[in-house]
């Protein structure tokens, strides 16, 4: 029986990870001689929507997490559902036509609905609520991008309306309003799949890393588990591979806060900024907090520090803010060309699936991707499958951007290894701070914790190269080129790197 508080990947907690309730009867070990229909990894969103699936269709799955379930970005998402996405319907016809747009309208509304159907199905308490959807322009040119909004929605049959009163202190020019958004307590929802999955008979182990799967005789190999078909629900699947090149991982940050007036929003607003900032209330053990997120940034390139402080400087701005009870950040996957990629891993053995770069909407497309991928493994049909096929041609307006990701990737390996010029020296480190620095001509990654003790880890990603930047408010480093993320001892919070960062002894 797991009884303990959901961990997750850096030191912030979010507000989800209070004990959501327990699993009991969890399956923790498997059978070696046993070829298993179908191995997970990861226990996010994606894959225990994707095991739950199986197990219910008289799979045998085995779900193997490196830590533990909701560890990762769902553990740390604001956990929005949305009929609409980062990708607007208009960007998707422009780069999709418009059946693609609509087949992206199709998935999102079919991904809520998936998570609507569970919670009924299986009486899930998660704290769901459906609510209005607010989104204001603060200019003319983002009232331009409103009315773009507005009309690839209308095409693709969503709902949605020019709104008179948005909830929000902000002064604005124009918005529309989205109803029927929903929010929810992820790892509720999370856990309550983690039951149903283990009580129709599959297998959750934890703290089991996956470094690689090899064939063997018509099977995949993954250690001492073999399976006929495998899942990657990791957002990045592991170690070298082309969505390296595809993706682009971000860090949104978040605050929960309490407000003077006791009046919070009823309503999911976000405004059109770039980077952008949204707002919604959330009951958490019984008291409503407000939650502010948003000042995207791609992972490793900026101060989280510095952040954080924005955020709650806007934060305090707008609202008569009596404390701040929480704050953290998560990780997402930009696709470059606006889809998701949910299939058959390209350049791998047949049978080996994946589902990554959801944007900021894994909710909705994580659930898909669940199922997406269940039928894949079924060998069902499934009408999602070629639009958001791993191994589609891009569109040709993706490449520009595929270029741009692409390049500032080498950009980092290349700089990174060749013109390091940290020169500040240990002894300036202080404590609960992490730095690089230059020893005795010898690079080190070094973290000085409450005691003093310095943790020296040596600052090459263990992925492709490139030097690690120091996260300080999630204690952990973080790789600016793939987004693989490592704790104060060198240990990997976050894909695609699958070995520690190597430990400098005092010497
Ligand atoms: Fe690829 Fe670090 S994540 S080099």
């Amino acid at each position: 029986m797991i009884t303990n508080k959901i961990s997750r990947d850096g030191a912030n907690e979010s507000p989800w990870q209070e004990e959501p309730g327990s699993v009991k009867s969890v399956s923790n070990s498997h059978s070696p001689a046993t070829v298993y229909d179908c191995l997970i990894v990861g226990g996010g969103i994606t894959g225990l929507t994707a095991a739950l699936l199986l197990q219910k269709e008289g799979k045998q799955t085995v779900i193997a997490d490196a830590h533990t379930p909701g560890f990762g970005t769902t553990g740390g998402t604001s956990a929005h559902i949305n009929t609409f996405a980062d990708t607007t319907y208009a960007e998707a016809e422009a780069a999709f036509g418009a059946e693609g747009a609509q087949l992206f309208a199709d998935a999102i509304k079919e991904g809520m609905g998936l998570i609507k159907s569970n919670i009924e199905n299986y009486k899930i308490d998660c704290d769901y609520e459906s609510k209005p959807g607010y989104l204001y322009a603060e200019n003319d040119d983002e009232a331009k991008e409103l009315a773009d909004i507005y009309e690839g929605a209308v095409k693709v049959g969503v709902t949605v309306q020019y709104a008179r009163d948005v909830p929000t202190p902000v002064p604005y020019r124009q918005a529309l309003v989205f109803e029927g958004q929903a929010q929810f307590h992820p790892l509720k929802y999370l856990k309550a799949l983690h039951q149903a999955y283990v009580e129709a008979g599959g297998i959750v182990l934890e703290n089991k890393l996956i470094e690689s799967i090899v064939q063997e005789n018509g099977v995949h190999l993954a250690g001492d588990i073999r399976a006929k078909s495998v899942v990657y629900a990791t957002h990045m699947p592991p170690n070298i591979n082309v969505f390296n090149f595809e993706c682009a991982p971000y860090r949104s940050y978040v605050i929960a806060a309490k407000l003077h007036s006791g009046k919070y929003p009823e309503a999911l607003i976000y405004d059109c900024q770039e980077p952008y900032h949204y707002v919604r209330s959330h009951n958490v053990e019984g008291q409503t907090l407000l939650l502010i997120g948003g000042l995207d940034h791609k992972t490793g390139h900026e101060d989280p520090e510095k952040a954080f402080a924005e955020l709650e400087k806007y934060a305090r701005k707008y609202y008569n803010i009596s404390s701040i009870k929480y704050r953290w950040s998560s990780q997402y996957y930009v696709p470059v060309d606006g889809f998701p990629y949910i299939g058959q891993m390209p350049f791998t053995a047949d049978g080996i699936y994946c589902a990554t770069g959801y944007n900021g909407n894994g909710m909705m497309l994580g659930s898909i991707a669940g199922k997406i991928l269940s039928d894949l493994v079924c060998g069902k049909e499934n009408k999602y499958a070629d639009v958001f096929s791993p191994s589609r041609v891009k569109p040709i307006d993706g490449f520009t951007e595929f270029a741009k990701e692409n390049a500032d990737a080498a950009y980092h390996f290349v700089s990174d290894r060749f013109n390091f010029r940290e020169t500040d020296s240990l002894n300036r480190l202080q404590p609960g701070t992490g730095k690089l620095v230059e020893v005795d001509g010898r690079k080190i990654a070094a973290y000085r914790d409450d005691e003093g003790n310095i943790h020296a880890l040596n600052p090459v990603c263990t992925h492709a190269g490139c030097i690690v930047n120091w996260n300080g408010t999630e204690k952990s480093w973080d790789c600016p080129c793939h987004g693989a993320r490592y704790d104060i001892d060198g240990n990997v919070l976050t894909g695609p790197a699958t070995h520690n960062l190597k430990k400098i002894k005092n010497e």
